[in-house]
């Protein structure tokens, strides 16, 4: 790779499905077919931009030390990870749902210390203290909808897009913490160094946005 190269972070899924079609507006298709590939970095028809494919959660951590120079996260990995050391340029409007908490459907009165699962440690902390409750949080990395009815907690702070899965599990979403959607998120070092190329395509992706959105 050359130190001109230009390297976006996607994630596999949702937010890759819906990235593709605003990087080809931008004139950036990958060489190959990323969902069916076991590769990370990827080609594209551009010899200077290269696509790597890596978990949501480490985009902010790619970008932020310049092994990615851009990257497209969701804004509640970008909130959990609560860094200042990159930019956040541009809202794709894509992959949106909600960052809530959620609790049974029969739950009581709250106790003094509610106890709260999540895999967003970061966020919840700072939520309950804006709210001036005292929580005691407990770490998980999936199936939060269970740990209310095992007794593990009483109530979680977890994505909500369709609502199913709280459904399904005798929860209901309580207070909206975030709107969520995908962002791109730059390196500060990058946005400097690679400052021609970085702008044209941010500027591509936002009239795709525009497009797309009006
Ligand atoms: C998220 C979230 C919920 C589910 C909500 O999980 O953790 O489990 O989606 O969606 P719904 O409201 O449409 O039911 P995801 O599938 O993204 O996987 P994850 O557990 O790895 O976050």
């Amino acid at each position: 790779m050359s130190s001109q190269d230009v390297v976006i972070a996607l994630t596999k899924g949702r937010i890759l499905e819906e990235t593709l079609p605003l990087l080809e507006q931008a004139n950036i298709t990958p060489s190959e077919d990323i969902s069916s590939s076991r590769k990370l970095l990827f080609d594209t028809n551009l010899p200077n931009v290269k696509l790597m494919v890596i978990r949501g959660s480490d985009v902010p951590t790619y970008v932020e030390f310049g092994s990615a120079d851009m990257g497209v996260a969701g804004k509640d990995l970008i909130l959990e990870y609560g860094s200042s050391g990159f930019y956040e340029p541009l809202d794709l409007k894509i992959a949106g749902c909600r960052l809530m908490t959620a609790e049974p459907v029969d739950a009581g009165p709250a106790p003094d210390r509610l106890k709260v699962a999540t895999k967003f440690t970061n966020i919840a902390k700072r939520y309950f203290a804006e709210q001036g409750k005292q929580i005691e949080l407990i770490k998980l990395n999936g199936a939060l909808e269970l740990a209310p009815s095992l007794g593990l907690a009483d109530a979680i702070v977890d994505i909500v897009d369709t609502g199913k899965t709280l459904k399904a599990n005798g929860l209901v979403a309580k207070d909206l913490i975030a709107e969520v959607t995908s962002r791109v998120i730059v390196n500060k070092a990058s946005m400097k160094i690679k400052n021609a190329i970085i702008k044209e395509i941010l500027g591509k992706l936002r009239e795709a946005v525009v497009r797309k959105h009006g």
